[in-house]
């Protein structure tokens, strides 16, 4: 059967880590958050007050320790920060630095390396892969591609209220207008955009409910 690779890419708020994770539990593959890797070294850029060179960029993408464990919780150089990664403040982090090359390279041989291994270490049938880029640059050949989309109004409004569920004070209108300026980053950056892999399957779940959402992509990797 060989070990699969799930791509499943798409805009913040699209509902992909919800999914991702569900699949990954119902197929019994690893499940990467790759958004959660870039999250990571914004924490940490600003926790070390770094600059922007090239080095020190370099110097932190290759050295920052990111470790996922089997209960979802996250560490970054051995501090848990499994919701602090989340906050707006580093979402905003995130999508900046996600912009150098350097960073996307770094990021590029972590997650191959990460598939590497668990394929190797023979304990999962496969991975999937959360992300912008994973169809499009990190796995270009994987079994199965999905982008996940929703419009925006959609999107944001289920930021939102996971970003209320958490207790940050936010305004609707503050977390519409800041999804909007992150996709503009995302998709049109120079290296690695946010776009659909030509061979992906498209999935708007503006409308869909998340069983919904789950059926098609289990039926479409088979
Ligand atoms: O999926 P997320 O919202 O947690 O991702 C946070 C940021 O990381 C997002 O704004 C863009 C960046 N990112 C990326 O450039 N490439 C990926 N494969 C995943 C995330």
């Amino acid at each position: 059967m060989g070990f699969k690779i799930i791509a499943i890419d798409g805009p913040t708020g699209s509902g992909k880590s919800t999914i991702a994770k569900l699949l990954a539990k119902e197929k019994q593959y690893l499940y990467v958050d790759t958004g959660a890797m870039f999250r990571c070294l914004g924490y940490n850029w600003k926790k070390r007050d770094l600059d922007q060179s090239e080095q020190t960029l370099r110097e932190l993408g290759q050295e920052t320790a990111i470790e996922f464990y089997p209960d979802g919780t996250i560490y970054c150089d051995k501090e848990e920060v499994t919701d602090a990664i989340r906050s707006e403040e580093i979402s905003k982090l995130a999508s900046q630095i996600s912009q150098f090359p350097v960073i996307r390279q770094c990021m590029k041989d972590q997650q191959r390396q990460l598939v590497e291994q668990a394929r190797l270490a023979g304990k999962y049938d496969g991975a999937v892969m959360e992300g912008r880029d994973i169809g499009t640059v990190v796995f270009p050949n994987a079994d199965k591609k999905f982008f996940l989309d929703g419009n925006n109004k959609v999107r944001a409004q289920r930021r939102y209220e996971q970003l209320l569920a958490k207790g940050e004070k936010v305004s609707y209108e503050e977390i519409f207008n800041a999804l909007e300026a992150r996709d503009q980053n995302d998709r049109n950056r120079d290296i690695a955009p946010l776009l659909p892999p030509e061979d992906a399957i498209r999935v708007d779940a503006s409308n869909l409910s998340i069983s919904e959402v789950l059926a098609t992509m289990v039926d479409a990797i088979g």
